[in-house]
């Protein structure tokens, strides 16, 4: 049964450590390998979702501007229809307390909310894992979304087998993401064209499945066993090898701007310094540093002399995606 009220759903933004650049299933995005993140407390999206029988067609308003359907919502809402047998329009009302397409993520926070509001507006009443795979559709990275803190996405093989689950055991849970925001224009090149790229043209891409493996694997066990210091290496080195995709592709394209380098120097100089900080990069320019929560607020001091300290934002770990209103 279609819900009478709008439900509202809640659904925090992921970084990765591991990266996930490269689909192998472009339709319903099955990704070349596996990735691991960390559901970030700061950022989120609230969405809000009411089915009507009588709709013409879907109402999409984004921070409350109406806009045209995008493949990714298409792709959430017709897969609800499908499950719950509808064929009903709905109204989606969301607002990002993310900045949108600049590298931070929206797209996780937001399909993720999308998911777990729709499906249970149009009287779905999904598992996580189900969800997971519903967030999926939507945009790759929503599928750790649905979970709290320390998340992998494994690969799978198809719709059953690719999906999110958090990482059980883990002992590192005092690290904070320092995001410094530099830029909120949306970026040229989107994921999804950049990954398409990326597989199809860069001599490297084999390379990459190899070594992210290998780097997942690495970053799970120091988890595990408390080693903040081995995640913070393999997530800055397996960072930089998704960038090197794109530098080497044809033609190439690049994510970094000049604050961009600014910052991976600052970075170094503080690791110089003994600092146990490390940088990682999305698709965009900004930049989130990993580190203890212990060091996090010496660390937002160093950046602020050179960066707006209103800009540069300490997150720890969030929860998973939930209902607000139902
Ligand atoms: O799922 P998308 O289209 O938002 O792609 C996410 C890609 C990266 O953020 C660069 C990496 C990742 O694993 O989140």
């Amino acid at each position: 049964m279609l819900s009478k009220e709008p439900v509202l759903a809640r659904a925090h933004t992921n970084i990765a450590v591991i990266k996930y650049w490269g689909k192998a299933d472009e339709k319903i995005i099955i990704p070349q390998s596996s990735s691991l993140s960390l559901t970030l407390k700061e950022f989120y999206t609230d969405t809000a979702v009411k089915f009507l029988n009588d709709l013409k067609q879907d109402q999409i308003r984004i921070n409350h501007q109406r806009i045209p359907v995008s493949k990714k919502i298409m792709a959430v809402l017709n897969l609800v229809r499908k499950l719950a047998n509808t064929k009903a329009h709905a109204v989606v009302n969301s607002v990002n307390h993310v900045p949108t397409s600049a590298g931070l993520a929206s797209s996780a926070s937001g399909l993720s909310a999308l998911a777990l509001a729709s499906s249970y507006a149009a009287g779905l009443r999904l598992s996580k894992q189900d969800l997971s795979r519903l967030a999926r559709h939507g945009s790759g990275s929503a599928s750790r979304s649905i979970f709290g803190g320390w998340v992998e996405w494994q690969r799978g093989h198809d719709n059953h087998s690719s999906y999110a689950f958090p990482i059980k055991d883990s002992t590192l849970n005092d690290v904070d993401m320092i995001a410094i925001i530099i830029k909120k224009t949306p970026k040229k090149i989107s994921s999804r064209q950049g990954m398409r790229r990326s597989v199809k043209t860069s001599p490297y891409y084999g390379a990459w499945k190899e070594t992210t493996a290998k780097d997942l694997t690495t970053a799970v066990n120091a988890l595990q066993n408390d080693d903040f210091r081995t995640l913070g290496h393999v997530a800055e080195t397996n960072a930089m090898r998704m960038h090197a995709l794109t530098l080497s592709a044809d033609p190439p394209f690049m994510y970094f701007n000049g604050d961009t380098i600014k910052i991976i120097d600052l970075i170094n100089d503080l690791q110089a310094k003994g600092v146990n900080c490390y940088y990682t990069i999305d698709a965009g320019p900004n930049v989130k540093v990993i580190c203890q929560h212990c060091d996090s607020l010496r660390i937002k001091r160093y950046l602020s002399k050179f960066f707006n300290p209103n800009k540069i934002v300490i997150s720890g770990p969030g929860p998973g995606a939930h209902l607000i209103q139902k």
